[in-house]
């Protein structure tokens, strides 16, 4: 593909078509990670630097918007400048400059996309906008010879869905939750029996220690590829109250709880891929970093899929996975113009 640079107009080929090696580096700032990252032609990592908030917001309980885009305030210039010394390469080496336009917090969004558009107006390269739930999907090429079609289940703190991708740039949502995304159930679950901020990943923990059959616990009975959140969620509310004045079995919640989660997710994305027909299938988002979804995921290699998940640190907020997104144009946004936006 073609993009303009900003500051002159030159034309510079971007994308696997482009006959040389690309070099983009990529801001990513849409929530509490201010992260930036050089990757060679969508798949090689030549730097990866990721300055995480949890130490700020871990008080809150949650992360505080306008805290945390001053927090990237501070740290973008830092992470910038890191991942030009970690990669050796200097502004004019790199083919363009791409940020992570949305979905996210606004003013969070617009520290990222104001650096990367700076650098390309300084330096004279194109600029190139990424939707921050397709960067999470291109996580999957990092480091790998992974090629579409694929079935992908994305799971993240704001998003749970099923998605046909056909090739790099045409991609079909067949599903998603209808109330809460699988990360934020993590989230209200693990506050509800006491665990602190990021709760997801603590959870993750305790459910290893713990009984995925102590509990029964209900499937969200939804239609076709969508999915619903809020009964289980209730109805590990229920069962923590049940328990009130006695000690709470906390690892087995934990494990019922992922059980339930994790074989819902998989069930759905098994029957989309057997449908569709296709060889592959991939998870993306931060909750793929599950240890329980990924088990379930992989199982599916003795039924003969090729399974891909992205190494952990591509599955949490990165700049990697934007930069990926950015070379082989999944959606991207390339114009001067291009505003933030929170939701999709
Ligand atoms: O993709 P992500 O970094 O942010 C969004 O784009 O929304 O995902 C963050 C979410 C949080 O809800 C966090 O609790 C969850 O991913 N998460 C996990 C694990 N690691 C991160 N949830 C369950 N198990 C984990 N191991
Ligand atoms: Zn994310």
């Amino acid at each position: 593909m073609e993009k303009k640079s900003l500051f002159s107009d030159r034309i510079v080929k971007i994308g696997p078509d482009s006959g040389y090696d690309n070099y983009i580096m990529a801001i990513e700032s849409s929530c509490d990670e201010t992260a930036c990252a050089i990757v060679k032609n969508g798949r090689e990592v030549i730097a990866n630097i990721v300055a995480s908030q949890i130490k700020t917001h871990e008080k809150f309980g949650g992360v505080i918007p306008e805290i945390a885009a001053r927090e990237h305030l501070d740290s973008i210039n830092i992470v910038v400048q890191e991942a030009f010394d970690q990669s050796g390469l200097k502004p004019e080496d790199i083919t363009a400059f791409a940020a992570t336009v949305g979905p996210g917090l606004v003013g969070c969004l617009l520290v990222g996309l104001n650096a990367a558009k700076t650098l390309a107006l300084v330096h004279d390269k194109p600029f190139i906008g990424v939707n921050h739930l397709n960067a999470h999907l291109c996580a999957n090429y990092i480091e790998t010879d992974l090629k579409p079609p694929f079935m992908a289940l994305l799971v993240s703190g704001g998003h749970t869905q099923i998605i046909d991708v056909e090739s790099y740039s045409k991609q079909t949502i067949l599903g998603e939750t209808i109330d809460d995304a699988v990360g934020e159930a993590y989230d209200k679950v693990a506050r509800l029996i006491g665990l602190p901020y990021p709760g997801g990943p603590r959870l993750d923990k305790l459910a290893q220690e713990g009984n995925p059959a102590a509990f029964q616990l209900p499937e969200g009975k939804v239609d076709g590829y969508n999915f619903s959140f809020s009964g289980l969620k209730t109805a590990v509310l229920r069962l923590v109250k049940s328990f009130e004045g006695k000690e709470l079995p906390v690892n087995d919640i934990c494990a019922s709880f992922q059980e339930c989660v994790s074989s819902t997710l998989v069930k759905k994305l098994k029957k989309a891929v057997e449908q569709r027909g296709y060889k592959q299938v991939v998870i993306a988002g931060g909750v793929a970093a599950n240890s329980e979804i990924r088990k379930k995921v992989f199982a599916l290699e003795n039924e003969g899929y090729r399974v891909n998940a992205p190494a952990m640190k591509y599955c949490t907020d990165n700049a990697s996975m934007v930069a990926s997104c950015a070379y082989f144009n999944t959606n991207t946004f390339d114009d001067i113009d291009v505003e933030v936006f929170s939701r999709v």
